[in-house]
């Protein structure tokens, strides 16, 4: 019997990404960012495509149906509309947006097909149905209310809707320019970090401040319904008309023009980031909650870049009324290629799902490239890199017994994650137990901002030692606290510290993955799903008696997350990681020959 092959596109709006499905099963998914190293690569997914094929063996004539994860049609209509509702305001920002859109997007159909070879039909999936279908059909639930939220797909920005068996069904749409995902993105510009990246940011610097300007989104900006829906007064964004995302109106509510990008950040700019974060909690319950009310069930699925807000939801797993929660790894729309591709799968061809109960269906999210211990060495070779080859155990305890002698280690294993994070194949790792690990990592290892939380991955039978959770995090998308009993509370002289001068302040036991109000975002990590990095904890577990390590993607800051041993090298060589774990091959950095483009490299790093 032959297979059924099924590709999955995403592309030409932000983060482009191919996923191949073979008789439903997720054989590959890779962003193009990782394999073009152009961080949220928008153009046509060529490389990821041929990634998908090669792991599968096959070529494009092989592929049942290809599949795009929106309709280009109505998006443009959309553009065009929004742009005419509010002629003349908008037509000189359209001018711009316009030619980009007739050549590169309207003709979605030609540039897939010229892209793929593809002499068939491509078949298009609304934008959020594509996130819920995401969300849903690998999930381990037979029945789910499913909830979606971006900044925008066509039309919609949010929907509730409900998975049963082998289908899904839209029930409510929330619709431009009401949105979520644009209203925190403002915020985001207006604090001064890049929109569709630094939304992640401002959820990090929220904890530093005061909810002190809630009031004022709430009577000035929005007009929040206790379903959950809103309306949002577009004299203070820019969005529909402009370049910008926020308008002088804005400025003058808030007290000022946006902060300037790497320009020190203040306390309001703390204050901001609490407040909007503070509303989005507050919508994505509300939304939650109304998904509970129109299905009556017990699980909620969940994707679109908001479902990103693992602040807000674990305190829809905590305060909210479901019993059970999953949200998919690569919730942006990179997993729109993925959705597409079930959506094909099951509604078009009429396969029927097969739903394994406690278990999902993303393998861990590790669906990228892998490379052969021969591909490894044939490379390490070729750079002159002096490495030693050691076995399953060896490394094992040399990676251990240099995390607990406080070394930082970069671990790179198997297949690449899917999605945003980094889930211990594509890692940067460290002892959580040291309290001068969190600044030491964020300044001489990513070069990024000091505030910046590190998540811990944790063995998943002993999550409850340490946080206020019993329940799984495979993909680090939850956050919940540190356990009260491994608190340090601050002294009445700490207390009085504002911002950022609590940051050294250790706030734990596991100071390096304790955010400043004792929150952790959590990875549980069990045998069964993630194999070797498992085995890795365990033996830092059985050397230490920690079953915590530090988990950062393996990547510095602007930089997508490192793909290739090419590329593992380069990240490891340009920072102070003091060893790199590279398949079965250990390096030291004091061991490597001379590195020579640190002065090219540290330009990139200032214009980022
Ligand atoms: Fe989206």
């Amino acid at each position: 019997m032959s297979e059924d092959y099924v590709l999955g596109i995403s592309a030409f709006y932000h983060d482009s990404a191919a996923c191949l499905l073979r008789d439903g099963e997720i054989v590959a998914a890779v962003s193009e960012e990782r394999l073009s190293r152009k961080k949220g690569d928008a153009g046509f997914p060529r490389r990821a495509v041929e990634y998908c094929l090669a792991a599968a063996g096959i070529g494009v004539s092989d592929l049942a149906a290809v599949g795009f994860y929106d309709k280009p049609l109505l998006k443009f209509e959309r553009i065009l509309e929004s742009y005419l509702g509010v002629a003349p305001r908008g037509f000189t920002s359209f001018l711009r947006a316009g030619p980009l859109w007739i050549k590169d997007k309207l003709y979605i159909d030609r540039r897939i097909k010229e892209g793929l070879g593809h002499t068939g039909d491509i078949l298009y999936s609304e934008h959020h149905e594509a996130h819920a279908a995401s969300a849903f059909f690998p999930s381990p639930f037979e029945q789910a209310a499913i909830l979606t939220m971006d900044g925008v797909g066509e039309w919609a920005t949010a929907s509730i809707g409900i998975g049963r068996g082998d289908d899904i069904e839209i029930l409510d749409e929330l619709h431009w320019p009401d949105s979520i995902g644009l209203l925190y993105s403002a915020f985001t510009y207006y604090t001064g970090f890049k929109v569709n990246s630094g939304e992640y940011k401002v959820m990090g610097l929220a904890p530093y401040g005061e909810p002190k300007y809630v009031d004022r989104i709430y009577n000035e900006l929005m007009d929040l319904r206790a379903d959950g829906s809103f309306r949002l007064n577009q004299k203070y964004f820019n969005y529909l008309t402009g370049l910008t995302m926020t308008s002088r109106a804005f400025d003058r509510l808030f007290g000022g023009p946006p902060r300037l990008p790497e320009s020190p950040l203040t306390q309001r700019d703390m204050d901001l980031a609490r407040s909007i974060q503070v509303v989005c909690e507050e919508v994505m319950l509300r939304m939650a909650r109304t998904a509970h009310r129109r299905t009556g069930l017990d699980n909620l699925c969940m994707a679109g870049g908001v479902a990103l807000n693992c602040v807000g939801n674990g305190r829809i797993q905590r305060e909210g009324p479901f019993r059970n929660i999953w949200i998919q790894p690569a919730a942006g729309d990179a997993g729109g290629a993925l959705g597409v591709a079930q959506l094909i799968h099951h509604r078009h061809l009429g396969k029927p799902r097969v739903v394994v109960p406690g278990h999902d269906l993303m393998k861990g999210s590790y669906l990228g490239p892998a490379f052969t211990p021969e591909q490894i060495e044939a490379f390490l070779r070729s750079a002159e890199a002096h490495s030693v080859r050691l076995d399953d155990q060896a490394m094992l305890e040399a990676v251990a017994l240099r995390l607990a002698d406080e070394k930082v280690v970069a671990w790179f294993d198997g297949r690449a994650e899917f999605g945003p994070r980094a889930l211990g194949s594509r890692s940067i790792l460290g002892d959580p137990r040291n309290p001068r690990m969190q600044a030491q990592m964020n300044l001489k290892i990513k070069y990024r901002e000091g505030f910046r939380p590190f998540a811990p991955s944790v063995l998943r039978e002993r999550v409850a030692d340490y946080f206020e959770l019993d329940a799984d995090s495979p993909y680090m998308l939850l956050v919940a606290p540190v356990r009260s009993d491994r608190r340090i509370p601050l002294t009445a002289e700490q207390h009085k510290f504002w911002g950022i001068d609590r940051l050294n302040v250790p706030r734990s036991d596991i100071p390096a993955v304790t955010h400043i109000d004792y929150s952790a975002r959590i990875q549980t990590v069990t045998r069964e799903t993630n194999g070797r990095y498992y085995d890795l904890i365990k033996a830092f577990e059985q050397r230490t008696g920690c079953g915590v390590l530090v988990n950062t993607s393996f990547n510095v800051r602007g930089e997508p997350i490192v793909c290739t041993p090419a590329d593992a090298y380069r990240c490891f060589m340009r920072t102070n990681i003091d060893a790199l774990a590279l398949g079965p091959f250990l390096l030291e950095k004091a061991a490597q020959p001379q590195w020579t483009d640190s002065a090219e490299w540290q330009r990139e790093l200032e214009i980022d």
